[in-house]
C-alpha cells in the first residue's frame, strides 16, 4: 500500500509542485491549505505531513506540536520561505523530522521525504514491537502469576500429605509394634502394656481401661491399663451392664465420644467418673470374628480430647487387643485342657499299671494252676503207662514166689521162672523206653548239639523200620535232596522224631500202603517231609495231636507228636502238616541251617 503524504501550505502552487513531485515516486499525497483541517485530517491516517511555517491560522510549529500529540507516529517536516536559526531549533526541538528551505529543491524534498518515511516506519514498528512485547510480557507475568499461585497450592498440598503420610506411617508403625507384641507373646499384661504405652504415642490419655463381658448382662472382667501399676484384671470385679455407655457400644457396635461429662450424666457409670478428673472419654468396641467381646475405654483430663479421627486409629488397634484377647482366653483354655489332659494321663497311667500289676499276678496265678494241671496229667499219664508193665511184672513176680513156694519141680521150676523173666526183661525194657521218651520233657535246657548230616540220620531210621513195615506190605519211597549243609543238632532226639512220623505213619496205613519220606533245601531252610497215604487226621482233632498223651489208638500213648513238636521247637524249627481223610497226611519239618 501506498504510504501517505500530507502537504499543509496555504499556497496553492507550493502544494502542486509537491504532490505532483512525490505522486509521482508513489505516495499518496493530500494538499490542505489550513492547520484546523489538518489536524482533523492527520489523526493516524499519514506516514508524513509537510507543514509550512507560515499558515494563515495557525503557525506551522505549533501545528507541528498538535500533529506530534495527537498522532505521534507521523513524521513531520517544515517547510518555510524565511529561515531562522531559532526557528529551525524549535522545530527540530519540537520533534520535527527536517527543516527544509524554499525555494523547495524537488530531489533534496523527496529525498527527506523518503527518510522520513522510512524512519516512520520503523519507528511504527519498532513501536509495535514493543506492544507486541509488552502484551507477551504481560501475559508471562500473568502465567508466572498463575504458575507461582499452583505451585504454592500444590506445595502445601504435598507439605499436607506428605505431614498425613508420615502420621499414616507412624500410625502403623505403631499399630505393627502392637501385632509383633501379640504374635510373639502370650502374655497378655505384657501385651497390654505394650498397646498402653504404644497407644499413647499418637492418642493422648490419663485413664485407659479393657472392660470385658462374656455375652451375659454382666461385665465381668476390667484390666486397668493407666494409671500404670493396676495392670492385673481385677479378679472378681463384675458389675451390671445395663444403663452403662459400654452396654451402648456394644449394642450399637459404634464408639461412644463423650466430650464432657460436666455437661450432665447420660450413662450410670458417669457419676463415677465425675468423681475422677476426667473430663472427656472414648469407648471403642473391640470386635473379634464379628461379635463384640468388650471395650477400649480412654479418658482425658481435657474436655473434648476426641474426635471421629481418633476413632479411625483406635479402630485398629482395637481389633489388635481383641486378638490378643482372644489368644489369651484360647491359651488359658488350652492350658487348663492339657493340665487336665496330663491329670487323667497320670490317672490313667496309674489305673494302667495297677491293671498291669493285677493282670501279671492273674497271669503267674494261670501259669501256676496251668502248670499244676500239666503236672497232674502227666503223672496221671506217668501212672496210666506204667501201670500195665508194673502189673505185669508183680504178676510175674508173684507167679514166682507160688513156684518157689510150693513143690520143688526143677525143670518145672526153671521153665517157669525163664517165662517169667522174659516178661520181667520186657516189661523193664518197656518202662526203660517210657522212661526215655518222657526225658524229653524233663531235660528241655539240657541239649547237647552235634554236627548232623540229617540225610544220614533218615537212613538209619529208615534202615531200623523197612524190615517191619515189608513185613506188613507197606512200601517206603526215600528222596535225598544233594549238598544238605551239615546242621547242629541233638541226633538222638531227631532219631526220635523221625521214628515217630514214620510209626504214626505205619499206623495209619493198610496192606499195600505207601510213605514217602524226603528230605529237601530251600532258602537256607532244610525240610523233611514224611507223607502217607493211609487213613488221614479227621478235622475236629487237628488242634490236639500235638497234645501231650493225646491219643486215637488203643495202644497209644499220645506221646509221639508232642516229643517230635518239642524237639523240633528246641532247635528253632517248626513242624506242620497237611492231611485229608481217606487220602493221607504229609507231616513236614522244617530247620534253620544257621
Ligand atoms: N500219619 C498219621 N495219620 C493219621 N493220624 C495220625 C498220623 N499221625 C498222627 N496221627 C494221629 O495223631 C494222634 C497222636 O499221635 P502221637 O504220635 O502223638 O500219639 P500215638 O501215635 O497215638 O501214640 P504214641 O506215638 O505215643 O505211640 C494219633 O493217635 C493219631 O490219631
Ligand atoms: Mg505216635
Amino acid at each position: 500500500m501506498a504510504e501517505r503524504i500530507l502537504v499543509v501550505d496555504d499556497e496553492e502552487d507550493v502544494r502542486n509542485i509537491v504532490a505532483r513531485a512525490l505522486k509521482g515516486k508513489g505516495y499518496h499525497v493530500k494538499g490542505i491549505s489550513l492547520a484546523c483541517d489538518a489536524l482533523e485530517e492527520i489523526k493516524d491516517r499519514y506516514e508524513l505531513a509537510i507543514v509550512d511555517i507560515k499558515l494563515p491560522d495557525a503557525s506551522g510549529l505549533e501545528l507541528l506540536a498538535q500533529i506530534r500529540r495527537i498522532s505521534p507516529l507521523t513524521e513531520v517536516i517544515i517547510i518555510t520561505g524565511y529561515a531562522t536559526l531559532e526557528s529551525a531549533i524549535t522545530a527540530i526541538e519540537r520533534g520535527a523530522f527536517a527543516y527544509i528551505r524554499k525555494p523547495l529543491q524537488l530531489g533534496e524534498l523527496y529525498q527527506t521525504a523518503k527518510s522520513a518515511i522510512e524512519k516512520q516506519k520503523l519507528t511504527a514498528e519498532n513501536q509495535r514491537l514493543v506492544a507486541e512485547l509488552r502484551k507477551i510480557n504481560r501475559r508471562l507475568e500473568n502465567l508466572n502469576r498463575t504458575l507461582e499461585k499452583r505451585v504454592e497450592k500444590r506445595t502445601g498440598e504435598l507439605r499436607r500429605s506428605q505431614e498425613e503420610t508420615e502420621k499414616k506411617a507412624r500410625q502403623l508403625a505403631i499399630i505393627n509394634e502392637i501385632t509383633s507384641a501379640i504374635t510373639s507373646s502370650l502374655d497378655l499384661n505384657e501385651i497390654l502394656s505394650v498397646v498402653t504405652e504404644e497407644t499413647k504415642k499418637i492418642i493422648r490419655f490419663d485413664r485407659a481401661s479393657i472392660s470385658l463381658t462374656d455375652g451375659s448382662r454382666m461385665i465381668n472382667k476390667v484390666y486397668f491399663l493407666e494409671p500404670a501399676g493396676k495392670k492385673e484384671p481385677e479378679e472378681g470385679l463384675t458389675y451390671p451392664l445395663e444403663g452403662t455407655g459400654i452396654e451402648w457400644v456394644i449394642k450399637n457396635r459404634k464408639p461412644l465420644i463423650r466430650e464432657d461429662f460436666d455437661g450432665g450424666g447420660e450413662f450410670v457409670e458417669d457419676e463415677y467418673i465425675l468423681t475422677t478428673e476426667v473430663k472427656s472419654g472414648m469407648v471403642v468396641p473391640l470386635i473379634y470374628r464379628g461379635e463384640v467381646i468388650g471395650t477400649f475405654n480412654l479418658g482425658s483430663k481435657e474436655k473434648k480430647a476426641y474426635r471421629e479421627e481418633h476413632y479411625q486409629i483406635l479402630k485398629q488397634i482395637a481389633g489388635e487387643i481383641a486378638i490378643a484377647l482372644e489368644n489369651a482366653e484360647l491359651y488359658r483354655k488350652l492350658k487348663t485342657y492339657s493340665d487336665k489332659l496330663e491329670e487323667k494321663v497320670a490317672e490313667r497311667t496309674e489305673a494302667l499299671r495297677s491293671n498291669i500289676r493285677e493282670l501279671k499276678e492273674a497271669q503267674e496265678r494261670l501259669i501256676q494252676s496251668e502248670k499244676l494241671a500239666a503236672t497232674s496229667k502227666l503223672i496221671a499219664g506217668v501212672a496210666h503207662e506204667i501201670k500195665n508193665p508194673l502189673n505185669s511184672m508183680s504178676f510175674a513176680t508173684a507167679n514166682i514166689e507160688k513156684m518157689l513156694n510150693s513143690g520143688f519141680d526143677m525143670r518145672k521150676t526153671q521153665d517157669f521162672c525163664r517165662e517169667s523173666l522174659s516178661i520181667l526183661r520186657s516189661d523193664i525194657g518197656r518202662l526203660k523206653e517210657m522212661v526215655d521218651r518222657f526225658m524229653v520233657f524233663t531235660r528241655p535246657d539240657r541239649i547237647e548239639l552235634e554236627d548232623a548230616d540229617i540225610n544220614d540220620i533218615i537212613r538209619q531210621v529208615v534202615k531200623g523200620v523197612e524190615g517191619e513195615l515189608r513185613q506188613k506190605g507197606i512200601t517206603i519211597v526215600e528222596k535225598y535232596a544233594k549238598r544238605i549243609p551239615v546242621l547242629k543238632l541233638e541226633k538222638a532226639a531227631f532219631h526220635r522224631c523221625i521214628l515217630n512220623l514214620l510209626l504214626n505213619s505205619r499206623d495209619a496205613l493198610e496192606r499195600s500202603g505207601r510213605i514217602e519220606i524226603r528230605s529237601g533245601l530251600a532258602d537256607n531252610l532244610v525240610t523233611v517231609e514224611v507223607k502217607d497215604n493211609g487213613y488221614g487226621i479227621p478235622p475236629e482233632i487237628r488242634d490236639k495231636i500235638f497234645d501231650i498223651f493225646f491219643t486215637t489208638k488203643a495202644e497209644g500213648a499220645g506221646l509221639g507228636l508232642s516229643q517230635v513238636y518239642r524237639t523240633v521247637e528246641s532247635h528253632r524249627g517248626s513242624i506242620t502238616f497237611q492231611s485229608e481223610p481217606g487220602k493221607g497226611t504229609t507231616f513236614i519239618i522244617t530247620l534253620p541251617t544257621t
